[in-house]
């Protein structure tokens, strides 16, 4: 999808208003050596990403509001020896008619200029204690202000998280962003459905993280949105498990939770399904009640409900069925006062989604409340089931690891949940992978 610059612009603009007066600096992420002179992939800083559209390293924007707002970009230089082994840069002049700032320079005169920009407003906005080697370069513009100061050089006085700000109006996607996190999700989805009609007994894995890798990559995706986790049989019991490297077993269930990024945009899909096809009869019971807590959730999820009323209403669904299946003892309020449901369901029942992950935003509101949700905002839904080996657990529910996780949009009416495309029902599953 073609970038809109115009979005880009408008947001720097409502940034320039949440300030009112002040300068905003908001640099990029660092380059990270893996070892000597290889790097990691590059990913630029989602602040940084969201006011700019730019996605070089060695790049910082300066945001003046106040009588006379102007953005201006540092970058790198145009530099033909380095463009010829690491590729194309816009240089200071291309990124200005490319990208809308209303000045662009030279990363080099950052030092140069950075205090003369800084020099007599009353507000910094930048986030503190976010990257080492920015906190330390602004502390030394601002020390040169202050040795400035018998010459009339004024230093800011407040100092505002810039990121509380922005986290605010990340929360809310456009319909531009919305478009992105359609195709994100869509390249996700396709990404499980291979998935279902690869694995059989016997492959590895890491095997079945490869078919993700291919299919996002294939699509168009940029990288994976995170660590794919393929979790065969017991080790869907370790929430975070990513070795990846066990050899998928007959008659156990595989959970695999991988998203892929798009142009910034995080999918995150969690899909668990049997290694042969065919759901065992207990296997069955634990889906079904997942699954049943995940519909649940999802119609929750409305304008003005609580961001906690999709988790109050998964976990209502899986106390009542973890009792009716014997694996917790006492009635729904004793089971939830008593938190005996924390040993098979240990984690809350979703996320904001976006740029990040785990994107920006509060969860509570002002007064200590959950927020309500509102139309835009995006978020997972993702209960699951997790039962370890115990002797207070009927026997054939040992080391099943099931979580159903979709992404939703709420709107103006309801909901939208933007990976439906991935197979999530009994029948839908079983079918595709009997389908040769
Ligand atoms: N994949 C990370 C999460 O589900 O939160
Ligand atoms: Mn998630
Ligand atoms: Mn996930």
């Amino acid at each position: 999808m073609a970038i809109n610059l115009d979005e880009f612009r408008a947001r720097r603009e409502l940034l320039i208003k949440a300030m009112g007066e002040g300068v905003a600096i908001i640099p990029t992420s660092p380059e990270l050596v893996r070892n000597r002179d290889s790097h990691y992939p590059y990913r630029f800083d989602s602040y940084f990403y969201y006011l700019s559209a730019f996605k070089e390293p060695e790049s910082v924007l300066f945001i003046m509001a106040g009588a006379t707002p102007k953005t201006i970009l540092f970058c790198r230089d145009k530099d033909m020896e380095r463009e010829i082994w690491d590729g194309f840069r816009y240089g200071p002049n291309g990124a200005l008619a490319e990208f809308g700032f209303d000045e662009a320079y030279s990363i080099t005169k950052l030092d140069e200029i950075a205090p003369k920009l800084l020099a007599n407003q009353e507000k910094l906005f930048y986030s503190f204690g976010a990257e080492a080697v920015w906190d330390l370069r602004v502390n030394n513009w601002l020390n040169q202000l202050r040795s400035q100061a018998r010459t009339g050089v004024s230093v800011p006085n407040e100092v505002v998280d810039v990121r509380k700000c922005l986290d605010e109006m990340r929360l809310y996607k456009s319909a531009y962003e919305i478009e992105i996190m359609r195709h994100s999700s869509d390249i996700a989805a396709a990404a499980h459905q291979r998935a279902m009609q690869f694995v059989k007994p016997g492959v590895m894995e890491y095997e079945v993280e490869a078919e993700f890798l291919h299919e996002f990559y294939r699509r168009g995706a940029q990288s994976p949105a995170y660590t794919s986790i393929v979790a065969g049989g017991a080790n869907a019991c370790t929430l975070h498990y990513n070795q990846n490297n066990a050899k998928l077993s007959d008659g156990d269930l595989v959970l695999i939770d991988a998203g892929c990024e798009l142009d910034g945009y995080a999918s995150d899909i969690t899909r668990t399904f049997p290694i042969n096809g065919k759901f065992s009869s207990a296997q069955k019971d634990l889906y079904e009640l997942v699954l049943a807590s995940q519909s649940a959730a999802i119609a929750k999820v409305l304008p003005n409900a609580d961001w906690n009323a999709p988790h109050e209403a998964a976990l209502d669904v899986l106390i009542r069925g973890f009792i009716d299946l014997g694996l917790c003892k006492g009635s729904p309020d004793e089971v939830l006062e008593n938190g005996s449901y924390r040993q098979f369901y240990m984690h809350r029942t979703g996320h904001w989604l976006g740029l990040d992950v785990h994107d920006a935003g509060e969860y509570k509101d002002k007064q200590g409340g959950w927020r309500k949700l509102k139309k835009g905002m995006a978020l997972t839904v993702e209960p699951g089931c997790y039962v370890r080996p115990s002797e207070n657990v009927p026997e054939h529910f040992w080391n099943i690891g099931i979580r159903i996780e979709d992404d939703v949009v709420v709107t103006e009416t309801g909901s939208e949940v933007i990976t439906k495309a991935a197979p999530k029902t009994i029948l839908e599953i079983e079918a595709l992978m009997q389908d040769d």
